[in-house]
């Protein structure tokens, strides 16, 4: 099968595309013939080899998360028929890069039907990160006031969405170019991270923080008591590294580093999470109904070609796209 993968850790150089040998399903895995393929920032760091210890690669490793297909093969009895439209996203980085993808059964979720598959594979990662963090970690609730930190990335342009959906008042934070493309996805307050402080907005009863960084502190303590901050990029908690099948003891010793933000939370009378995303196929299913009655859009401002990846991941890089950006095969 083509595919589009990488022959070792390092920069761009790695990146490359050809022929793999065919994915085959295993044990209860549905086979799918991936139409496109959503691109994730974390890709660049996992290229490089940041995560090597918790997700070692066999070169040539085929990347991405992030799938919509058609059923070619699925075990029988199962929820999912041969010609069935799907979407998912993949446990680990494993395979969506290809013409064919073995998926688990429990990751797969019909694909929104009021999408094309180059939209439905913009979603998986952004909309279940989003998901657990505003329901299972924040628990957001209608009538709260939600910051949500780069608004007009993959993350946010879909948080800004669901929090509308969920009936939040949402201020979300980005350049100036991006101030209009956010208040076209709904957001009530847009600021220019560059000339205003968030915390002129504030508080906040949920910060939503897909930056991370110098503005953790700072969005911790623009709470309200009560509030939770939720934070996406490099601070995970000990319950995330538990999800993942960390022992305690190494889930406890990973997370270590966030214990003071834990800590200025309580102090503010507030939460601090750290989530990292877990594939879910029911969730996905869920996500997709509210998809269907044209609640929430896809966001997808560039398809590329397997050929191609390393150029999405030179615009990943750069950290100022907009939207998705999306492989198609
Ligand atoms: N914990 C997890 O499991 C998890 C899951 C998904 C994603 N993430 C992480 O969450 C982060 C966001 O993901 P993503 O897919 O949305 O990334 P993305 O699409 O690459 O985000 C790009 C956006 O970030 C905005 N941005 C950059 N600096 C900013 C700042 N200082 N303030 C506000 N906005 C800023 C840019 O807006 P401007 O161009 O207007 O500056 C751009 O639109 C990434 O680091 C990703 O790795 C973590």
């Amino acid at each position: 099968m083509r595919a589009a993968f990488i022959t070792g850790y390092g920069d761009n150089a790695v990146v490359s595309h050809g022929e793999v040998p065919d994915a085959v399903a295993g044990a209860g895995e549905a086979l799918i013939e991936v139409r496109a393929a959503g691109v994730n920032p974390v890709e660049v760091y996992m290229r490089q080899g940041a995560f090597h210890a918790a997700f070692p690669f066999t070169f040539p490793q085929v990347m991405g998360f992030d799938i919509s297909g058609v059923v070619r093969a699925a075990p029988d009895g199962g929820p999912f028929r041969v010609g069935d439209e799907v979407y998912a996203r993949l446990p680990n980085p494993r395979g969506a890069y290809a013409e064919l993808a073995a998926v688990p059964v429990a990751l797969l979720a019909p694909k929104p039907r009021t999408l094309s598959h180059a939209e439905a594979a913009s979603l998986p990662t952004v909309a279940l990160t989003t998901w657990q963090s505003f329901l299972e970690r924040a628990r957001l609730k209608a009538g709260e006031h939600v910051l949500i930190q780069a608004g007009a990335g993959g993350v946010g342009s879909f948080a800004i969405q669901l929090a509308k959906h969920l009936g939040a008042k949402v201020t979300a934070t980005a350049s100036a170019a991006n101030q209009g493309w956010m208040a076209e996805l709904g957001a009530d307050r847009t600021i220019d991270y560059a000339t205003e402080p968030f915390e002129a907005a504030g508080p906040f009863d949920v910060v939503y923080d897909g930056v991370c960084g110098p503005l953790v502190e700072r969005g911790i303590q623009s709470l309200k008591p009560g509030g939770r901050y939720v934070g996406i990029v490099r601070v995970a908690d000990a319950q995330s590294y538990r999800e993942i099948g960390f022992p305690d003891a190494v889930a406890t010793g990973a997370a270590a580093g966030v214990q003071p933000f834990i800590e200025q939370a309580k102090a503010k009378g507030g939460e601090f999470h750290g989530p990292l995303t877990r594939s879910d196929g029911a969730q996905l299913a869920e996500i997709g109904a509210i998809i269907d009655t044209g609640a929430i859009r896809a966001t997808v401002s560039q398809v590329y070609g397997l050929a191609d990846l390393a150029a999405a991941y030179d615009a990943l890089a750069t950290g100022r796209t907009r939207g998705k950006l999306v492989i198609a095969l």
